[in-house]
């Protein structure tokens, strides 16, 4: 099968035109589109327009499925497809997790094993605003000077969804609370601050403020200091691709080794997206690798 592909931006980002994966890529060119994919950390693929099946089954193809723990808002009869979006059902009731992603984070990061990546799949898109920003977190972890990168070398961190839901809460009545069941599946999990891809070998920071509640080996005033700092680096400019939506785009990004956010649109203004999102390995720092 043939496609071009042309970047994005220069630090992450590649899109492909002229796949349409109603029809499953064969051998070669899935390899390639994995090789795009590890090597510049987010895919675009203009113009799909296939059915939640299909895109279920794409998405198998990287990887096993998570069944996200907001169960309210599985797509009916798909419950690998977490349903975003800003609208209300018939019943008044949301039709999706409206405030998914208006904060900075990896998917799935506060998992033991996080998200390895995320398929997002347009439905309805608003005429304007509604874009999602991402970060390489390879080049944020390059461009830190050396006594950070020694500083952190070394340091593990706590990520937590339920700090996260609660906190989401207290911003909006669409969020809706864990049952204690539910609470139960999400424990608060530690991780490398600095991760290495077990693709690529890049070191990335694996931080980011929707999760990350501390950092173990400093004491709480030191820790929320650094993190801050490290918050503010990761999110300049020069780090990120803003992704303007098109009419049935389908976007593909590494939980390894970006972090994203949801801008919004105005409330009046329809925006319903379906996302899988692939299971991920446990995150290997430079001290796992030592200790190897
Ligand atoms: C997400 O974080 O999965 C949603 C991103 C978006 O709605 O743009």
């Amino acid at each position: 099968m043939s496609f071009t592909t042309r970047p994005l931006s220069e630090l992450l980002g590649v899109e492909i035109s002229g796949l349409d994966l109603a029809t499953p890529p064969d051998e070669a060119s899935f390899a390639r589109i994995k090789s795009l994919f590890e090597a510049n950390s987010l895919v675009v693929f203009r113009d799909q327009r296939f059915t939640p099946q299909q895109h279920i089954d794409f998405s198998r193809r990287f990887g096993e499925l998570e069944i996200h723990v907001q169960h309210h808002f599985h797509l009916a009869g798909h419950q690998e497809i977490l349903i975003v979006s800003n609208e209300t059902r018939e019943d008044g009731k949301p039709l999706g997790l409206a405030d998914a992603g208006r904060y900075w984070h990896s998917d799935l990061s506060y998992k033991a094993e996080p998200s390895l990546g995320s398929l997002l799949h347009a439905q309805t898109l608003p005429p304007v605003e509604g874009d999602t920003l991402f970060v390489s977190m390879a080049a944020a972890y390059d461009a830190l000077d050396d006594a950070t990168k020694a500083q952190i070398e070394g340091l593990t961190a706590v990520h937590d969804y339920s700090a996260r839901n609660v906190a989401q809460q207290a911003k909006s009545s669409l969020r809706p609370g864990l049952t204690a069941d539910q609470a139960k599946t999400v424990p608060p999990v530690t991780h490398p601050v600095v991760r290495i891809h077990p693709a690529t070998g890049r070191k990335a920071l694996f931080v980011n403020e929707g999760f990350t509640t501390h950092i173990n080996e400093l004491e709480r005033p030191q820790s929320d200091a650094l993190l801050r700092r490290l918050f503010e680096h990761m999110i300049q400019p020069q780090f990120q691709y803003r992704h303007r939506w098109q009419a049935h785009d389908l976007v593909f990004w590494d939980n390894r080794a970006t972090i994203h956010l949801a801008t919004g649109c105005p409330p009046h203004l329809a925006r319903t997206l379906y996302r899988t999102t692939v299971k991920g390995d446990r995150p290997i720092g430079p001290q796992d690798r030592a200790a190897a």
